[in-house]
């Protein structure tokens, strides 16, 4: 018995990076998968191709998370998909860099509303179908969620505001059996920093440390944060929630 044989999972940000590898495990361990993302035709590859090497039941759906209502309505479609869900995996984000002094209310609200606000949005639509299969959420969040990063404050508040918000639904939902974790991952090997040029005028010192675990002092792999992921939403964590399960090979400890 495969752990995710006869679950249905939504992820999101499935596109790329950690949320493929998660799409990716979990299909491999027998879930049936909702993918969202913004990014409709890397989504649909990935789709394509789950479903041929490990046979999975497969729905793609295209939504824009700095849009509330496009959120929501991506989370209801994906509790109709295959008639219930049993997990939730809130991981879609974006990473911006800048002093804390030049970053336009735009720029702040746009990073709040992908990485935040629309997890409310789809949680909080999911919820019903969650109830009824006494289900569980895992978001992605950050070790910045955690220790603070300079240059990035307003990813940072997003994603301490998004392990507040899964620890606050993990005593509201406990009554319910629905469990709600979070993984902040350290620095990990994807294209989420992609075409942000170095910081003019950044202290060298004020930069996070490399991670220190022997063979992985360049970063983490997708497959590392999607293992942590795949754990917190299977049956082998019946008695976690409320947990934050850093993942980022001993760089912030310390
Ligand atoms: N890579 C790291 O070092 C790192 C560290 C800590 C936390 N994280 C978090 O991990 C999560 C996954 O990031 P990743 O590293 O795999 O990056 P990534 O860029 O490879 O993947 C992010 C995915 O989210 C999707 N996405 C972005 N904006 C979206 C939007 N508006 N609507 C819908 N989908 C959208 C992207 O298309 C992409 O598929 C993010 O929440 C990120 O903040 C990453």
């Amino acid at each position: 018995m495969r752990r995710f044989d006869g679950k249905a999972a939504l992820v999101t940000g499935a596109a790329h990076g950690i949320g493929r590898a998660t799409a990716a495990r979990l299909a491999g361990e027998g879930a049936r998968l909702v993918l969202a993302d913004r990014d409709a035709a890397a989504l649909q590859a990935v789709a394509r191709e789950l479903a041929a090497v490990h046979g999975a039941d497969v729905v793609d759906l295209t939504y824009d998370a700095a849009d509330g209502a496009a959120s929501a309505a991506m989370a209801d479609r994906a509790a109709s998909a295959f008639g219930g869900l049993d997990c939730v995996v809130c991981n879609a984000g974006i990473y911006r860099r800048g002093h804390f002094a030049a970053i336009a209310a735009a720029e702040w609200d746009t990073v709040l509303a992908v990485n935040l606000t629309s997890v409310f949005r789809i949680v909080q639509a999911a919820l019903p179908a969650l109830r009824a299969a006494r289900g569980n959420v895992v978001t992605t969040a950050s070790t910045a969620a955690v220790r603070g990063i300079a240059y990035a404050a307003h990813y940072a508040a997003a994603k301490a505001g998004l392990v507040a918000l899964t620890r606050s639904l993990a005593v509201e939902c406990a009554p319910d059996g629905v469990r709600f974790n979070a993984v902040c991952p350290g620095r990990v090997k994807t294209g989420i920093a992609t075409g942000q040029p170095p910081l003019a005028g950044a202290d060298a010192a004020l930069v996070v440390r490399p991670p220190r675990l022997a063979g992985r002092t360049d970063g983490g792999a997708p497959d590392d944060i999607a293992a942590a992921i795949a754990y917190l939403a299977s049956s082998d964590a019946a008695y976690v929630s409320g947990s934050v399960l850093v993942v980022d090979g001993a760089q912030t400890i310390g």
